[in-house]
């Protein structure tokens, strides 16, 4: 029997990921589902404080997956260009980058917009996936292809998996600054997954639904009926309760050499939300 008709075995992910906005939430469990797959390092880059880098590190730790925190900011392009060197420096190469820095924007109407949220909003959500993809794609550019691939499939020099939303489709009243920026992950996925094909750089987007994240506990006022009624509304069209964990593998399969003709694409993670026209 040739290699190519055996069973697969060994890691599924054994190259070297990259998570912006890595430290906690939704990007630390990817950090954490790249880690049990056999991920041969793993960097967080993040601005948190001190303690919650140390327990997004311990996470991908205890797996017993060599991890590195680096404290950038995606909105600005010397401490992108300074975490890419610098993971390169530590493991040699990135694999799998997953863009998933990111703030809830504000909570108002266009009429009472402050320009500054905007901005905000525009600058991590939108302009720092834009910075992010920018500096991995230079590097993933420079590298060899990831080993492992399938007999007569094309090569991965990388995979970039940019962090969109339900928000890049649909929107609601009073998120407009996140629903944009949203919309603008998605435009800066597809041109860049246009542009990465030529060099076998696969670029895609993943649209969680609903978490209840560190993000969006101050958004929702949980404290309020108002609030809780609201989630519950979410909760039910998404049919259930959803974990940080799958958003987490989702990121992990999808940027698998296996998935080569998967390019430009939205994935909606979030149990069938945005194909329910209900509410149940
Ligand atoms: N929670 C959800 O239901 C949900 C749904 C759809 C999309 N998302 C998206 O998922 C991503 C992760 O969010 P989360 O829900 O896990 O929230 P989170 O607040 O726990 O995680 C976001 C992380 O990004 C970091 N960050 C913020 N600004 C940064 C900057 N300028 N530079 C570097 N890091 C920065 C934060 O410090 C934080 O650790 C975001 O892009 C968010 O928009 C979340």
């Amino acid at each position: 029997m040739s290699i190519s008709m055996s069973k697969r075995s060994g890691p599924l992910a054994p190259g070297v990921a990259l998570i912006t906005g890595g430290a906690r939430g939704l990007g630390n469990a990817i950090a954490v589902s790249f880690a049990k797959e056999g991920t041969r390092g793993v960097v967080l880059v993040d601005i948190q404080d001190e303690a919650t880098f140390a327990e997004g590190k311990k996470n991908v730790e205890d797996i017993g997956c060599e991890c590195i925190t680096i404290h950038a900011d995606v909105t600005k392009e010397e401490d992108m260009e300074r975490a890419i060197a610098q993971a390169v420096e530590r493991f040699g190469r990135i694999d799998y980058a997953a863009n998933f820095a990111g703030i809830g924007g504000p909570s108002a109407p266009i009429t009472e917009m402050l320009l500054s949220d905007w901005q905000k909003t525009q600058d991590v959500n939108s302009t720092g996936v834009l910075l992010a993809t920018k500096h991995e794609m230079r590097q993933m550019m420079k590298q060899e292809s990831i080993d492992g691939i399938e007999p007569g499939r094309i090569p991965q020099r990388g995979s970039i998996v940019n962090c969109a939303s339900v928000n890049s489709l649909m929107s609601m009243p009073g998120v407009s600054a996140y629903t944009a920026a949203k919309h603008a992950v998605m435009g800066i996925t597809k041109a860049a997954a246009l542009e990465g094909r030529v060099h076998h750089i696969r670029v895609n987007a993943v649209s969680p639904g609903f978490l209840l994240t560190k993000l969006l506990i101050p958004l929702i006022n949980m404290a309020s009926n108002q609030g809780t009624e609201l989630w519950n509304q979410f909760e039910k069209r998404q049919g259930r309760k959803a974990q940080f964990d799958e958003i987490g593998d989702a990121v992990v399969l999808l940027s698998l050499p296996r998935m080569s003709l998967v390019n430009g694409a939205n994935l909606f993670v979030d149990g069938g939300f945005t194909v329910n026209e209900g509410n149940e």
